[in-house]
């Protein structure tokens, strides 16, 4: 056999079997290898072709929903996605001592994504800023004629903001175009705008273009939510304080608060995965947003009240859309858009700020109390059994086992299932 080659010109353009077979001969794959990658399951390989290049299979995640949430005093089953056990129950753990008052409480603003613009080659960047100033009504009207839709919807470009700033190959001129995207997630409407009044910035600037793109820094699309939670509901004041105790740390160190912002992204990507979203775009927009400042902060906060009772908040950028993309293409994210019943992306926005929020909360009064590997070791040890054969009741009898003897491994797990199963 000669040398492997993964130089494969037009690989994109062969029939998917074509493509299939390919990779079987190069990975060294088995038939039983590709009867599994080829089982669709619920994404037909029609819609998988159309949605990415070189598709060769599917992968199925579990899909799951979280109880208990109540969001603006509506109740919400909410699917999640993800690969990490703990996280749906935690999320449900959570939302369930934040039903009383209507629940949480969220707010998105109106529906404004970025794009920018990078004008260069300017003799005079501060006089070209103002120049497209001058000409502000003409850009966002040519703007606005690239998408009559979106601005029959009450969307559409807004506004223009400029910027010199100073880079290290001298200063630019960044142009800012402000535009409503209603309920999309606003990239190809953003992206398409901001291409088409290039020229015209070029023309009033007397500068050269180069970037025009959408930032992900999306601080003009955020969500905010809030709660409060009442001591006597998990276990006292005692409980309220390390909670506060537990932000206050990811408030003054950014060590911790990347791991305090990733419990929150916890929830809010298995939100996104399960409706479609742009997953990327959201841990960008968080990311950047937590650190605007110069520091990297965490997005939430934890405060005592006068009663003693815990009152937390979340602002964040949250860029999702019920319309374009893969919500309207994957048969699943249509369904959990539905299981949602969403009418609008800012709700979606709402619900995501929502179980984020819930989502903090969950591990930080873990991380303050128990810890988290107790509750993460219960499941492993459920794993475990399962795998070691157990069913049905037999599951929890030898998980709570394993745990009560301290010894939470397959090969015990396996001897408690022949155990238990004989009857000794
Ligand atoms: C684990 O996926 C998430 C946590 O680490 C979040 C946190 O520490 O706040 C538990």
């Amino acid at each position: 056999m000669g040398e492997r080659s993964s130089r494969i010109p037009g690989f994109y353009k062969r029939p998917l079997e074509e493509r299939v077979r390919i990779l079987k001969e190069f990975a060294g794959l088995s038939d039983e290898d590709v009867e599994l990658l080829t089982r669709w399951g619920n994404l037909d390989p029609k819609t998988a072709d159309v949605m990415i290049e070189n598709v060769v299979g599917a992968m199925a995640y579990p899909f799951a929903v979280a109880v208990n949430f109540k969001i603006n005093g509506r109740d919400y089953m909410v699917p999640m996605v993800i690969e990490e056990s703990s996280v749906v129950a935690a999320a449900s753990n959570a939302a369930r001592v934040m039903r009383r008052d209507g629940g949480i409480k969220a707010r998105a603003t109106e529906p404004v994504m970025i794009g920018q613009i990078q004008v260069v080659e300017l003799r005079n960047p501060w006089y070209a800023k103002m120049k497209v100033l001058e000409h502000k009504d003409e850009i966002l009207e040519l703007a606005n004629k690239q998408d009559p839709i979106l601005v029959k919807l009450g969307g559409g470009a807004k506004d223009v903001e400029a910027r010199v700033i100073d880079s290290p190959i001298g200063p630019m001129l960044i142009v800012h175009l402000l535009v409503d995207v209603r309920d999309a997630m606003g990239a190809n409407a953003v992206n398409t705008m901001a291409e088409k009044v290039a020229p015209l910035i070029e023309r009033v600037t007397g500068g050269r273009v180069y970037l025009r793109i959408i930032s992900n820094l999306a601080d003009r699309r955020l969500v905010r939510a809030w709660v409060k939670v009442y001591k006597e509901d998990i276990g006292g004041e005692e409980v309220v304080d390390g909670i506060v105790a537990a932000w206050a740390f990811a408030a003054a160190d950014p060590y911790r608060a990347a791991t305090h912002n990733k419990g929150i992204m916890n929830g809010v990507i298995a939100v996104a995965l399960a409706t479609g979203q742009d997953h990327r775009a959201l841990e960008a927009g968080a990311h950047s947003y937590a650190a605007r400042t110069g520091v990297y902060r965490p997005l939430t906060t934890w405060e005592k009240d006068a009663d003693g009772n815990l009152v937390g908040t979340l602002e964040m950028p949250m860029p999702v859309g019920i319309v374009g993309g893969a919500t309207k293409v994957h048969p699943i994210a249509r369904l959990a858009l539905k299981i949602l019943g969403v009418k609008t992306a800012n709700e979606l926005a709402e619900v995501m700020g929502a179980v984020g929020l819930a989502q903090n909360f969950a591990a930080l009064r873990a991380l303050a109390t128990e810890g988290i590997q107790r509750g993460h070791m219960r499941l492993h040890a459920r794993n475990l059994a399962v795998m070691a054969g157990a069913t049905g009741e037999l599951i929890d009898l030898v998980a709570e086992e394993m745990i009560r003897e301290g010894t939470i491994s397959f090969a015990k797990a396996k001897e408690l299932v022949e155990k238990f199963s004989s009857g000794a």
